[in-house]
C-alpha cells in the first residue's frame, strides 16, 4: 500500500485525477471502478474537464459502480445511479450503456448480484477502482463484520453509516435512508488491478489509520486493502493526522 499525504484535499484530488486520466490514454477501453459520495465529486470535475479539453474520451471506457441502495428507483435524487448520470456520465462523451450501476430495485437480487461479477469479468476486470472510506472503515457499503472474501452482494447499512448519509436525504431524515445496499465485495475490490482511495477531513482519522496501521481485520474492512498488491491511498493531512508513521 503506498500512502500519499497532501496539504489539501485540492491536491490529493489532482493526483487521483492524473492517475484516471493516464489509464484512459495508456488503454481507451480500460474498464473503471467508481466510486459515489462526497469524496470524488471534485475528481470527477477534474474528469469532465479533460474530455471537454480532448486529453480523454470516455467513448470505449467501461465503468462499474461500487454500491446503490436496495428499494430506490433509479431516478430518486439518492439513487447512485443518478448521482453518476449528474456528476460524471451526462457530461462525458461515454456510452450509457456501458455505465453499471447494480440495480438495487431487482426482483431476484442473487441474480443480481451474480450478472454484476459476470458482467465485470466478461469486460475483463477493473483496471482502476476508485474507492472512498467510510467514517467507520467501509469500502463500497462493506460494513464492519463483513465477510473479507466475497463478491457482490445484499449489505445491511450499520447505524454510522444511515446517520452519515442521513445528511443527503430529504430533511437530513434518518427514516428515509434505505437500510440495504447491493454492493461489490472486498473480493471484488481486491481482484481489481489497482485501487486508488481518497480520504478527507477528521471525519476518517481513525479509519484510515486503522486501514494503514492496524491489523487486516473485519472491525475495519478497508484494512483488507494491505493485502492488495498496488493500492495508492491518496489522504489530505487532516485525514492523515492519526498516522504514528510518517510516510
Ligand atoms: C460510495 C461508497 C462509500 C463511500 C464512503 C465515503 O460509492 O462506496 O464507501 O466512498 O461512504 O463517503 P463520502 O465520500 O461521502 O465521505
Amino acid at each position: 500500500m503506498k500512502v500519499c499525504i497532501f496539504k489539501s484535499s485540492v491536491e490529493a484530488t489532482h493526483e487521483a485525477a492524473k492517475l484516471f486520466i493516464e489509464q484512459i490514454q495508456r488503454k481507451p477501453d480500460c474498464v473503471l471502478g467508481l466510486a459515489t459520495g462526497s469524496t470524488p465529486i471534485k475528481l470527477y470535475k477534474e474528469l469532465i474537464q479533460a474530455c471537454k479539453e480532448g486529453k480523454i474520451s470516455f467513448k470505449r471506457v467501461k465503468t462499474f459502480n461500487l454500491d446503490e441502495y436496495v428499494g430506490l428507483d433509479r431516478l430518486h435524487t439518492q439513487s447512485y445511479y443518478r448521482f453518476m448520470c449528474e456528476q460524471l456520465f451526462d457530461h462525458v462523451d461515454i456510452d450509457k450503456r456501458n455505465c453499471h450501476v447494480p440495480n438495487g430495485q431487482a426482483k431476484d437480487i442473487e441474480k443480481e448480484e451474480q450478472q454484476y461479477e459476470a458482467a465485470i469479468e466478461a469486460a475483463g476486470g477493473i483496471d482502476l477502482q476508485l474507492l472512498g472510506i467510510g467514517g467507520n472503515g467501509h469500502i463500497g457499503f462493506n460494513e464492519p463484520g463483513c465477510n473479507l472474501d466475497c463478491g457482490t452482494h445484499l449489505e445491511a447499512l450499520t447505524q454510522q453509516t444511515i446517520q452519515d448519509n442521513a445528511r443527503l436525504f430529504f430533511n437530513g431524515d434518518e427514516a428515509q435512508v434505505p437500510r440495504q445496499a447491493l454492493t461489490m465485495g472486498v473480493g471484488t475490490i481486491l481482484r481489481a488491478r489497482q485501487c486508488v482511495l481518497l480520504a478527507f477531513g477528521k471525519s476518517k482519522q481513525a479509519a484510515v489509520q486503522g486501514m494503514i496501521e492496524g491489523p487486516i481485520t473485519k472491525a475495519n474492512p478497508a484494512s483488507v486493502l494491505q493485502r492488495h498488491p498496488d493500492t495508492i491511498v491518496l489522504l489530505d493531512a487532516l485525514a492523515a493526522e492519526k498516522l504514528k508513521k510518517s510516510v
